[in-house]
C-alpha cells in the first residue's frame, strides 16, 4: 500500500478542545504517511487535531509510529507539520496571516484527508481549520512513487467575509532529525551561475532567497541539499535531502536549527514587500515544493529529480533538441540577410539541426542595432532583413535545417514606440525615476493588458514564417523601484501576479503552440527553475560560454536539473566572456554535456576545425540519446582535485557516455587518471571507445571490459596537460 492511515488503538476516549469561546471537534488520531519506493514522510494526528510530523527518510513501517509521543522541543506546540503562527509555536512559521482586525494568530486543526491514487502519482490531501476565523487550508502531498518525489502544495481559503493578509504563505514545511546537517546550495552572477557551496548548519536561521522579482535565479537557485551527520558532500552514499521550489518569482527557504537537533526546512513564495490580500470568499494555491531523499548521496538525489523531472515536469520532457547555431556571439547585432544565409549553409555543412536568429532582427523607428533601442517593437527591421524572416526561415529549412529566433517581450527600451506608446505598463514607481538596466525597463506583467500583449508578440513573432520551430524567450533584468501604475494601493501583489501573469501567459502559449520548442533565457541561467520547466523546453544555462567555467556551472546545475535541459554551446576563442583561450576539443567535450550548439562564426574557421567540429556533432549524435534520458553519474567534484569525470547511463544499462576533463596541470595525469566509473552492470561487457580522436588516451581503447573492471578505478585514461579532455562511448555487448 502506498499511502497508509493507521489508527492507533482503537475505543480510545477521545477528549474535546475547547477555546475561549469555540469548541474544537475532537479527532481520533491517527498516522498519515505518504510513501514512494523508498521513502516515507510520516505525519500524525493528535488527540487535539494538530497535525505533527515525526519522520521524513528511508522507508519506515507506519504502523510503528502510532505511540509515539509528541516531540515538543523548542515549541510547545510540537513539531507541527506546516506551522502557522499563532498559538503555542514560537518558530519560523510556514504560514503567517493577519486578519482583518489586526491579529496574527491561526491554529490549524485537523478536519480529514483525502487520498487519490492516479497513475504512479498518490495524492494526499489532508484538511485542516483555524476554527476562530475559519480559515481553510489543505496540504497536499504528491507522491511520485517510482521517482522517490513528493510534491507539497498548500490551498488557503478565505472562508469568512473579511479580507486578511497573506504576510507569508510558504509551499511547504519539513523536518528532519540527524546531529549534524550540511547544506549544499548554489550562488552566482551573471556569467558565473550556480557556483556550488556548501557549509554546516549551526543554530540559527539560514536562508537562500531572491528579491530580484525577474531573474531571480541569477545569484541563488530555489534548490538545496541537505546531508545528514556528515561534513562533506558525498557524491554516492550518505543520507541527502533534496529540495526545489518550482516558482519563478522570489523566493525564500529557510533550515532552523534549534537547540535540540530537529531541522525545519521551510521553503516557498517569499515574503518580502507581498502581504498578499485574500477578500472574504478568495483562496491561494502555493506553487510546489519538490522533496526528495536518498540514502545514495547526491547523486541518488539529483537522478530522482532528473527521473521526475523527464517524465512528469518539463515540456516535451520524451523530446531530444535539435542541435544548433546560433547567431549571437557570431554577429551580434550586425547582420544582412546575406550573413545568415552564409551561417545557414555553414551550419548545414556542420551537420548541425538548426538556426537561431538571435538578437537585432526588429525595430524600424528605433532599429535594433544595439542594446540600447528597439525592444517592444516586434516589427522585422527592414533594413537588415528586407526579405523578411520567412525568407530566411524558409531557407533553413530548404537546408534541412529547422528555424529559431530570439524574443524579450516582457521588457522594453525607453527608445521604443512601445514606450511612448504605453508608460503606463513600465513598472515604476510613482514619483520616482525608473532605473534603466541594460537600457531597458520592464514592463508590468501583473497588468492583463500586458499579459495580452506580451502572449500576442509571441503569437505574432511565430506567424511571421510557418518555418519557424523554436522561440528564445529572453529576460535581460531585475525588477528594480517596484511598482504596478495598474495595481493601485494593492502594490504587495505586485511580485506574485508578475509571476502568476508569466505563468497564464505561457498557459495560453502552450495551449496553442504545445510542440514549438521554446528556451528559457534570461542573460543566461538566471530563471532556471521547475516553475518555468513545466512550459519551456530547454534552458541557457550561462551567458558564459567559456569550457572551463562552464564545467562548475554545469556541475551546479546537474545536481537538480537534468542534461536535456542544458543549451551547452562552443564558441570562439579568446572566450567572448572570459578571455580564456581553451582548445577546440576541450569545447565540444564540455559542450556535449547538455544539449550541444555552436555560438560562432562558422565563416572564421579553418578548414581543419571544420572536419574537427563534423566529426564531434556526428559523433554527438550518436549518443546523445544517452545524455537526454541516461541517468547521471557524477565521478567526483571540479572542486577537488585536478581532474573531473561524469557519466550518463541508459536505464536498461546497455550503453553509456564517459567524460573526462583536466581543470589543472598535475604531472600524474599523464600516467592516466584512475576514475571508477558507476552505473553499470557489474557483469556486462562494454565496448569501450573514446570519441573524437585518431589515437586514444587510454590504453584499452577499442577492447570490452566488463563493468565490475571499469568500476574498479582500473580504467585510468591519461589526461597530460591542463584541458585534456576525452568521451568515451561504452556499448554492451
Ligand atoms: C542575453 C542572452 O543570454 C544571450 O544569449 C543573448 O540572447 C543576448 N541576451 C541578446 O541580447
Amino acid at each position: 500500500m502506498v499511502v497508509a492511515s493507521v489508527t492507533p488503538a482503537q475505543g480510545r476516549k477521545v477528549k474535546k478542545f475547547v477555546h475561549q469561546n469555540v469548541e474544537i471537534p475532537s479527532v481520533e488520531p491517527r498516522i498519515l504517511c505518504v510513501e514512494t519506493a523508498n521513502t516515507s514522510l510520516v505525519l500524525a494526528v493528535r488527540e487535539n487535531g494538530a497535525l505533527h510530523q515525526l519522520h521524513y527518510g528511508s522507508s519506515v513501517p507506519a504502523a510503528e509510529f502510532a505511540g509515539m509521543k509528541p516531540v515538543i522541543g523548542r515549541y510547545s506546540s510540537g513539531i507541527l507539520a506546516y506551522p502557522a503562527t499563532g498559538g503555542r509555536y514560537l518558530g519560523e512559521p510556514a504560514l503567517h496571516i493577519q486578519y482583518a482586525d489586526g491579529n496574527h494568530n491561526t491554529e490549524l486543526y485537523y478536519t480529514g484527508h483525502k487520498v487519490e491514487n492516479r497513475q504512479g502519482v498518490v495524492s494526499t490531501c489532508i484538511s485542516l481549520k483555524d476554527y476562530v476565523t475559519g480559515l481553510e487550508v489543505n496540504l497536499v502531498y504528491d507522491a511520485y512513487v517510482q521517482e522517490d518525489i513528493i510534491l507539497q502544495h498548500v490551498e488557503v481559503a478565505n472562508t469568512g467575509k473579511t479580507p486578511l493578509r497573506l504576510l507569508n504563505i510558504a509551499s511547504g514545511a519539513l523536518h528532519l532529525q540527524a546531529d549534524k546537517y550540511l547544506l549544499s546550495h548554489v550562488n552566482g552572477a551573471w556569467a558565473k551561475e550556480m557556483q556550488f557551496e556548501s557549509e554546516a548548519l549551526t543554530h540559527g536561521i539560514k536562508v537562500i532567497e531572491s528579491k530580484r522579482g525577474t531573474q531571480t535565479t541569477q545569484c541563488e537557485n530555489p534548490a538545496f541539499l541537505v546531508s545528514l551527520n556528515t561534513q562533506e558532500l558525498q557524491e554516492e552514499s550518505g543520507e541527502v535531502i533534496g529540495g526545489a521550489l518550482a516558482w519563478s518569482g522570489n523566493f525564500r527557504i529557510s533550515f532552523e536549527r534549534g537547540p535540540e537537533k530537529h531541522l525545519s526546512i521551510i521553503g516557498g513564495v517569499s515574503p518580502f514587500a507581498s502581504a498578499y490580500p485574500l477578500a472574504g470568499g478568495e483562496s491561494f494555491r502555493t506553487p510546489d515544493m519538490v522533496w526528495t531523499y536518498s540514502a545514495n548521496g547526491a547523486g541518488g538525489v539529483s537522478r530522482n529529480l532528473h527521473r521526475w523531472a523527464l517524465k512528469y515536469r518539463l515540456h516535451n520532457g520524451d523530446r531530444i533538441n535539435p542541435t544548433l547555431l546560433n547567431s549571437w556571439e557570431g554577429a551580434y547585432f550586425t547582420f544582412t540577410t546575406q550573413t545568415l544565409t552564409r551561417m545557414i549553409d555553414d551550419a548545414a555543412s556542420m551537420g548541425l539541426e538548426m538556426f537561431v536568429l538571435d538578437d537585432g532582427w526588429f525595430g524600424n523607428a528605433f532599429p535594433r542595432n544595439g542594446d540600447n533601442a528597439g525592444l517592444g517593437d516586434w516589427q522585422v527591421n527592414s533594413t537588415k532583413l528586407p526579405e523578411g524572416i520567412d525568407y530566411v526561415a524558409s531557407y533553413a529549412h530548404s537546408k534541412g535545417l529547422k528555424f529559431g529566433i530570439w524574443i524579450e517581450p516582457e521588457m522594453v527600451n525607453p527608445d521604443s514606440e512601445l514606450a511612448h506608446n504605453h508608460p503606463e505598463w513600465v513598472i515604476q514607481s510613482q514619483g520616482r525615476e525608473i532605473y534603466q538596466e541594460r537600457n531597458q525597463w520592464v514592463l508590468d506583467l501583473a497588468n492583463p493588458a500586458v499579459q495580452d500583449f506580451v502572449f500576442s508578440i509571441f503569437d505574432s513573432v511565430i506567424k511571421l514564417s510557418p518555418s519557424i520551430d523554436y522561440v528564445k524567450w529572453d529576460c535581460n533584468r531585475p525588477i528594480e523601484s517596484a511598482g504596478s501604475p495598474y495595481l493601485g494601493i494593492e502594490q504587495d501583489k505586485l511580485y506574485i501576479d508578475y509571476a502568476q501573469g508569466l505563468y497564464k501567459v505561457m498557459e495560453r502559449i502552450r495551449a496553442k503552440y504545445p510542440s514549438v520548442l521554446i528556451q528559457c533565457c534570461s542573460s543566461g541561467g538566471a530563471r532556471v527553475d521547475y516553475g518555468q520547466l513545466q512550459y519551456f523546453d530547454e534552458v541557457w544555462a550561462s551567458d558564459d560560454t567559456d569550457g572551463l567555467e562552464r564545467i562548475f556551472i554545469q556541475y551546479g546545475t546537474s545536481l537538480w536539473y537534468p542534461a536535456a535541459i542544458m543549451g551547452s554551446h562552443v564558441s570562439t576563442v579568446p572566450n567572448h566572456q572570459s578571455r580564456n583561450v581553451t582548445p577546440l576539443k576541450f569545447r565540444f567535450d564540455v559542450a556535449c554535456q547538455g544539449r550541444l550548439g555552436l555560438e560562432l562564426q562558422p565563416k572564421y574557421l579553418s578548414a581543419d576545425e571544420m572536419k574537427f567540429v563534423n566529426r564531434c556533432v556526428s559523433s554527438y549524435k550518436g549518443y546523445r540519446d544517452i545524455v537526454f534520458t541516461g541517468d547521471l553519474y557524477r565521478l567526483g567534484s571540479p572542486y577537488e582535485g585536478s581532474f573531473y569525470g561524469q557519466m550518463y547511463v541508459t536505464p536498461d544499462k546497455s550503453r553509456a557516455v564517459v567524460y573526462c576533463y583536466c581543470l589543472h596541470f598535475d604531472v600524474l595525469g599523464g600516467e592516466g587518471v584512475p576514475f571508477r566509473l558507476r552505473g553499470l552492470d557489474p557483469s556486462r561487457k562494454y565496448k569501450v571507445v573514446e570519441q573524437n580522436v585518431d589515437s586514444s588516451c587510454w590504453w584499452g581503447n577499442g577492447q570490452s571490459f566488463s563493468g565490475a573492471f571499469l568500476s574498479s578505478g582500473a580504467f585510468k585514461p591519461a589526461l597530460p596537460s591542463l584541458y585534456s579532455s576525452a568521451i568515451f562511448l561504452l556499448e554492451a555487448e
